[in-house]
């Protein structure tokens, strides 16, 4: 079974993917990673984030991985190392959509996690799984909230992890990367049809969880 959440950042679709996988027995995929490893390779090698010729040739060349760790999260491989910390910089947070809206670069994550979603049943988090991923996922979720709620999220989350971020930068962040998400060509955020729309503005992580986990194991 293929599990599709979407929504956009903040709004807390790797906190619950990774809570209902490890309930269902599912594999994570935290698709939004994968674009986050190229982000980082792309500065590593001191690459122009505009140059667009360079990052598909870079895409096509890379090996990005994702294991399951036994904590339930995940650990992602560039290249054979761990990125599994760098990759939530802030330097490759404020690069990564415009990585992540190259039509190319795109053709090579979704074929990758189209492959990773035949092997197993799976919950994947992302942008665009319900809507071209996996456009015939049994269940699609779509997780929203009010935008100051995702940046207080986000805030405390990149704060857990020791990075000194301010909520002016979290707010400037998801402002932009909400608006380079949601006009791209190529796969723009955007709820499928057939998704279940979640406002979690109000709601508990649990709240949400059990949401979602009622919905998938309804007929
Ligand atoms: O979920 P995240 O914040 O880690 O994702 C990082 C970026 O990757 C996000 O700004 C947009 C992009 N992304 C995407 O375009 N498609 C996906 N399926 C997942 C992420």
């Amino acid at each position: 079974m293929i599990v599709a959440i979407d929504g956009p950042a903040g709004a807390g679709k790797s906190t619950i993917a990774k809570k209902v996988a490890a309930t269902l027995g599912f594999l994570y995929i935290d698709t939004g990673a994968m674009y986050r490893a190229l982000a980082l390779k792309v500065l590593d090698l001191n690459i122009d984030p505009l140059d667009e010729q360079k990052i598909i040739a870079l895409a096509r060349a890379s090996d990005i991985s994702l294991t399951p760790e036994p904590d339930g999260g995940l650990a992602v491989f560039l290249d054979g190392n761990n990125v599994s910390r760098q990759i939530r910089e802030p330097r490759v947070t404020r690069i990564v959509s415009d990585v992540a809206k190259i039509r190319e670069v795109r053709q090579v994550m979704v074929e990758l996690q189209r492959k990773l979603g035949a092997r197993a049943d799976c919950v994947l988090d992302g942008r665009d799984i319900g809507t071209v991923v996996f456009p015939q996922a049994e269940k699609k979720f779509y997780l929203d909230a009010g935008f100051d709620e995702r940046v207080r999220r986000r805030f405390l989350e990149l704060r857990a992890m020791g990075q000194a971020v301010t909520s002016e930068e979290v707010a400037a962040d998801l402002a932009n990367r909400d608006n380079i998400d949601s006009t791209r060509k190529v796969a723009p955020l955007k709820r499928a049809e057939d998704a279940l729309h979640l406002d979690t503005t109000r709601m508990s992580i649990d709240e949400v969880t059990a949401a979602v986990l009622h919905n998938i194991r309804e007929k």
